[in-house]
């Protein structure tokens, strides 16, 4: 039992959020599939999974679809499951077209879909990503009954723009000024001069990025063909803003223990709060443990060179052990009011069933990582310091 025990036993929506190659996806299965065990239904939407773990949770084909992960897939686990795993990888371009297939006018749908601009839209827009899980989240909230949703997010570089980048992209889609700068701007070979007047807007930013008027026709298309979308686009943006907000959905926020990255993580930390989302956990992944005492005993029975090989690795993974800690005690002092659980870095890639099992008794505070080394010395000048009256 950990502070995220509850939030999978209650939420019906949990966003693991955090920069790339973290474990946001391994967190995201891990969850699901502890909730599953434990009597929820329960759905784990991945973003780019490794191959091999896709594989392990049954999905053989990139798609939009759910699959329910088979029985004999959790059966080495040797614990019956109480409700039913699904999984699925979200399948961004697919999304966008059911999107425009459920809600284009019947005489646009096919003009948006035979886009140049729409056909680059996920690597022209930035954000577009982040917009399209969101609405995937969306989706199977209203549309499907699992008791828990678990989302994956794509790597973000940036915090902000995993929070903004959904306006940002309503912003782009709904923009009057552009779409009524752009027809007649093209028209009359001005559009440069016309841009101009976007000043660093995103629209104007997204905008320099293509070039070529022929591109810049096709946008303009794409604007106005889409333009009869938008309030769906807005109504369920703020549909998917008010879930975000609510009680019955949690962020998980991921991070490796790296003084590196403290800075981002405690930045983001602070916008999920600014945002008013509550952050159920910060998970702190791939810690690497104070190597054990038996170790140092066991070194000392082999040769003297083994030994010496064996005490040199011992010593590295003190050094990393100790740089985790201060890590994770600085991440405790910024972020004091989180709960913080830690994940060890195992020798392995976590993609199959049994080592994300694992990963869950971390996560869910079955199992604990030993206390971390003791503080280093205090150095010898302090010591010198003469002691002050009590
Ligand atoms: N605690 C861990 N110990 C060892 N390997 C891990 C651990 N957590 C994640 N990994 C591995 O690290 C890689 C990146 O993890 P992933 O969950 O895909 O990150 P993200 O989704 O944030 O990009 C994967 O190969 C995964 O199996
Ligand atoms: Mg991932």
């Amino acid at each position: 039992m950990n502070a995220l025990s509850p939030a999978l036993a209650k939420k019906r929506v949990l966003v693991c959020v955090g920069s790339g190659g973290v474990g946001k996806t391994t967190v995201s299965a891990t969850l699901a599939l502890r909730a599953a065990v434990d009597g929820r239904s329960s759905l784990v939407c991945t973003i780019d999974p490794a191959r091999r773990l896709a594989n392990s949770l049954g999905l053989h084909t990139l798609g939009n679809v759910e699959a329910e992960v088979p029985a004999s897939a959790l059966a080495p686990l040797g614990v019956s499951p109480k409700s039913r795993l699904h999984a699925m990888m979200l399948d961004m371009k697919q999304t966008w077209d059911d999107l425009v297939t459920r809600y284009a006018p019947p005489d646009k749908r096919e003009r948006i879909l035979a886009n140049r601009f729409y056909q680059s839209l996920s690597s022209a827009l930035a954000g577009s990503q982040e917009y399209i899980a969101m609405e995937k989240l969306w989706e199977l909230r209203t549309q499907r009954d699992y008791e828990l949703i678990v989302l994956d997010t794509p790597p973000t570089a940036h915090a902000l723009d995993f929070l903004e980048a959904p306006n940002r992209v309503l912003d782009f889609l709904d923009n009057e000024a552009a779409r009524k700068l752009l027809t007649p701007a093209l028209a009359a070979g001005k559009l440069g001069l016309s841009l101009f007047s976007l000043g660093s807007s995103y629209m104007a930013k997204t905008l320099s990025k293509l070039t070529g008027a022929e591109t810049l026709q096709e946008l303009a298309n794409f604007l106005l063909a889409i333009a009869p979308m938008n309030e769906s686009f807005r109504d369920r943006a703020r549909g998917v803003r008010e879930l975000l907000e609510a009680e019955q959905t949690g962020f998980v926020l991921v991070t490796s223990p790296g003084r590196e990255r403290l800075d981002e993580v405690v930045h983001f930390h602070r916008l999920l709060k600014q945002h008013r989302m509550e952050v159920v956990a910060l998970v702190v992944n791939r810690v690497h443990p104070m190597p054990r005492p038996e170790l140092w005993e066991e070194a000392k029975q082999l040769t003297p060179t083994r030994r010496a090989k064996v005490e040199e690795t011992l010593r590295e993974l003190e050094v990393l052990a100790i740089q985790d800690a201060a890590g994770l005690a600085a991440l405790r002092a910024a972020c004091p009011e989180t709960p913080l659980i830690q994940v060890p870095r195992f020798d392995l890639d976590v993609h199959d069933i049994a080592a994300l099992w694992r990963t869950g008794r971390f996560l869910l505070g079955d199992e604990q990582l030993p206390p971390p080394p003791p503080a280093p010395p205090v150095d010898a000048e302090r010591l010198r310091e003469p002691r002050l009256p009590d």
